[in-house]
């Protein structure tokens, strides 16, 4: 059923059942996402995407909140454009940022700050997790999305490898017991990977370049193919630099593979060109 909402003073159409960051989009109005991602269980947790609901005294989550006849939605008020630069001030202070396009951006876009918080500020401090030939964790960039561990479960992998542990600044993605991912249930699908939006996880070889000051995006360029390893036909970008190929993902709004990939189609294209940062 169409409904009607009026979003900063313009009147929307709307489906039931869709959330106020749908109907925006639908439009191309938008917010700030940080843990929404489309084939993903919205879990609320970062705050960056939040909106004023006339009638609600907080403010609302536009990416899970869904809309309602005659709702009355500002997206662009001084209380909503304050919310959302502290909550990107906030991660941006305590996380390294330096692999976090998205965020950045939003950060720029609100004029975010985050050292006006100091020096001294609690950071999270995590070692980097390289215990494996195909990718690795660095949960000293995480901003605790949840996206892996929704990707991991439920909504596409259903592996279960990853969870929460931990509280406050201790808080981070856990194997279980900080098992070696090798020792874990992870399947090495590296459809985690491919929903992380800070480089928190990230192909082996694409660090391994990064670290060697080799990774440049603006002279890769995509080709687009079809996995060769079985007949399911999963769809396949891959990212050519210098004529290697340095990364395989798949696209997201893909009806079936919907972004994912299996451990084949996502590392296994090693063979084609020596790896240039692999082990
Ligand atoms: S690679 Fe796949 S199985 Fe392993 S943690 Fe990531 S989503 Fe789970
Ligand atoms: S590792 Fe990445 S996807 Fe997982 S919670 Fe952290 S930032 Fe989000
Ligand atoms: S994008 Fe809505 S709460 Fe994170």
């Amino acid at each position: 059923m169409s409904i009607v909402i009026e979003v900063d003073g313009r009147t929307l159409g709307a489906d039931e059942g869709m959330t106020i960051l749908q109907a925006l989009r639908r439009a191309g109005m938008d917010a700030p996402t940080l843990c929404y991602h489309p084939n993903l269980t919205p879990v609320n947790v970062c705050r960056a995407c939040v909106v004023e609901v006339e009638g609600s005294r907080a403010l609302v989550p536009s990416c899970s909140r869904r809309v309602e006849p005659g709702m009355r939605v500002r997206t662009d008020t001084e209380r909503v454009r304050r919310a959302r630069k502290v909550v990107l001030e906030m991660l941006a202070s305590s996380v390294d940022t330096s692999t976090a396009p998205e965020l950045a951006a939003h950060l720029a876009a609100y004029h975010g700050d985050p050292a006006r918080f100091g020096s001294d500020v609690a950071r999270v401090l995590e070692p980097l997790r390289d215990d494996n030939d195909l990718y690795v964790r660095d949960y000293a960039k995480c901003i605790l999305c949840y996206k892996c561990v929704e990707a991991c479960g439920e909504d596409a992998q259903h592996t279960f490898a990853l969870t929460v542990a931990g509280r406050g600044f201790a808080a981070r993605i856990d194997t279980g017991a900080d098992a070696p991912l090798l020792e874990s249930r992870c399947v090495f699908c590296g459809n985690c990977v491919a929903v992380c939006p800070t480089g928190a996880l990230m192909p082996l070889i694409e660090h391994r370049m990064r670290q060697a000051g080799e990774w440049d995006e603006s002279r890769q360029h995509v080709a687009e193919t079809i996995c060769p390893y079985c007949g399911v036909g999963c769809a396949l970008e891959l990212h050519v630099q210098g004529n290697r190929i340095v990364k395989v993902t798949s696209p997201a709004d893909h009806d079936i593979t919907r972004g994912n990939l299996c451990v084949k189609g996502r590392f296994g294209f090693t063979y084609v060109n020596p790896d240039p940062g692999g082990r």
